[in-house]
């Protein structure tokens, strides 16, 4: 049995990843890539870089696995979500890529809800018009570029564009697809009502597929580029979200997945096509077939650490700053600290909310303050698990924790206690590009259904349960959560930060 390989194409650089048939990373090597900020909210990438960062990692993640093109069985592509790639008739790149972190759009987002009802806008795609999606971008060119929307003849996400050079092939998967906010979340496909709306042509947009499903092979040209052999069959993929999920294990209906690094990302599977009304939390397509997923995203995590360290506590260890705070007892003597340094996404979509320490006294120490920090991070990522369960998905009893907070036992079990759940932690830390893998290898045949590929290769580790100290978080967290609407007219009087 041979190989299959996963291919990230990320903001920061391009992931090659070689997984044999027992789940072994066998090869792994990347490329990386900077990205162009020409005006202040802007965020842009020329798509030539992912390709020739793929062209530099595929053929040395062969090389440090011992292997030949003719041993890749299958591809599985993923990547940064959301990016606008616009192509022309004959496939050239028309201007540089939008990307999903770009913050230009916030007039073409009011323009979406007003011309389908904010209601009415989430009830068909699942979720509110947020700069970050692809839809406002689209509207942004032709606002601001009319010569470019004039050339347009395709539009692409970024690891479509990649796709489209190894195989020739226009094509996307529902995952990313539904990231648009074009897609009918509950039909997983285009949304003719959508695209009528917001008058763009359907011939733009390419045929979706479900995540394991093949949707080209590498051509000879690509593989002369690449190393790979030509033939070799593409599945579909999936977002960076979705195909991290799989990596995780993160399929059946409740699992939740959670990430805390810099932003925290808590990811649940469903069965049906749940949202919230208010489109406080995002809900896309799975990249398994028939499966959709709730995510909440926080801005500033693991972020929120970090700022701390490097602003009170230049240069010391986080091991010694977290030893400190399992040093003082939890609810932190009343401190409360609301972690929106860099605005917010969920559950406040308001990106002018800025952090906050909250009733500090001569008795706290940096201890305290630590603690504070974990535990208003573990309060917010309970914020948008709430949402997720009042919008119909069972409250989990596990959640799949990764990324730097959930390698702290004390952050760990700080979460634990606030959730309400024990967190596991995946042996797989590779994500969506392993993720990508595995959907290859259902794809190829590997295994029957993304279910049973994940049951065979992703094991978690319990890492902690929920404790005593749990029933002290409740009332924090109420006092907690009655922060944000109080300070958040004081926040929009300071506007936007400066400098
Ligand atoms: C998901 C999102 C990010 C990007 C970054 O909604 O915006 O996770 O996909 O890679």
């Amino acid at each position: 049995m041979g190989v299959v390989l996963g291919i990230d194409v990320s903001t920061t650089a391009t992931k090659a990843v070689l997984v044999d048939g027992a789940g072994r990373v066998v090869g792994i090597a990347s490329s990386g890539y900077g990205f162009e900020a020409p005006r202040p909210l802007w965020s842009e990438q020329d798509p030539a870089l992912w390709w020739a960062a793929a062209q530099e990692a595929i053929p040395r993640a062969l090389a440090v696995a011992g292997l030949a093109g003719d041993d890749v069985e299958a591809v599985g592509l993923t990547g940064q979500m959301h990016g606008l790639v616009l192509l022309d008739a004959a496939d050239e790149v028309i201007r540089a890529a939008i990307l999903w972190n770009d913050q230009r759009t916030g007039a073409e987002c009011d323009a979406i809800r007003a011309a389908l009802g904010p209601a009415h806008l989430v009830e068909l795609t699942g979720n509110d018009a947020l700069t970050g999606f692809t839809a406002p971008k689209l509207a942004w060119v032709r606002a601001h570029e009319p010569a470019n929307w004039a050339r347009a003849a395709h539009v692409l996400l970024p690891k479509d564009y990649v796709r489209l050079k190894l195989t020739g092939v226009h094509a996307m998967d529902r995952a990313d697809g539904s990231g648009t906010i074009l897609f009918d979340l509950a039909a997983r496909s285009w949304s003719p009502e959508v695209l009528a709306a917001l008058a763009i042509d359907p011939a733009w947009m390419p045929p979706t597929f479900e995540g394991p499903e093949l949707t080209g092979a590498v051509t000879p040209a690509a593989a002369a580029a690449t190393g790979l052999q030509e033939g070799t069959p593409v599945v579909a993929g999936g977002g960076d979200q979705a195909a991290n999920a799989v990596g995780v294990g993160a399929i059946a209906s409740g699992r939740v997945a959670m990430s805390v690094g810099t932003s925290g990302v808590t990811f649940a599977a469903t069965d049906r096509p749940l949202f919230e009304p208010a489109g406080r939390v995002h809900a896309f397509c799975h990249a398994v077939p028939g499966r959709w997923h709730l995510m909440s995203v926080m801005l500033s995590a693991a972020g929120s650490l970090r700022w701390f360290r490097d602003a009170l506590a230049p240069g010391v260890a986080y091991a010694d700053l977290a030893a400190g705070a399992g040093e003082v007892p939890a609810g932190s003597d009343g401190l409360l600290f609301l972690p929106y340094l860099s605005g917010e996404r969920s559950p406040h979509p308001d990106p002018l909310a800025r952090g906050a320490f909250v009733g500090l006294t001569l008795a706290h120490d940096r201890r305290y303050l630590t603690r504070a920090v974990m535990e208003g991070v573990a309060f917010g990522l309970r914020d948008g698990l709430d949402l997720m369960v009042a919008a119909g998905m069972p409250r989990p009893s596990q959640v799949l924790g990764s990324g730097g907070g959930t390698a702290s036992p004390v952050w760990r079990q700080i979460l634990a206690d606030v959730l309400g759940a024990s967190i596991a932690t995946p042996a797989t830390t590779e994500g969506a590009a392993y993720g990508a893998a595995v959907l290859a290898a259902v794809g190829v045949g590997w295994f029957g259904t993304v279910e049973a590929a994940t049951d065979a290769l992703v094991r978690a580790t319990p890492a902690a349960e929920p404790g005593p100290d749990a029933s002290a978080y409740v009332d924090a967290h109420a006092r907690y959560r009655d922060l944000y609407p109080a300070l958040a007219p004081e926040f929009h009087r300071m506007g936007p930060p400066g400098r």
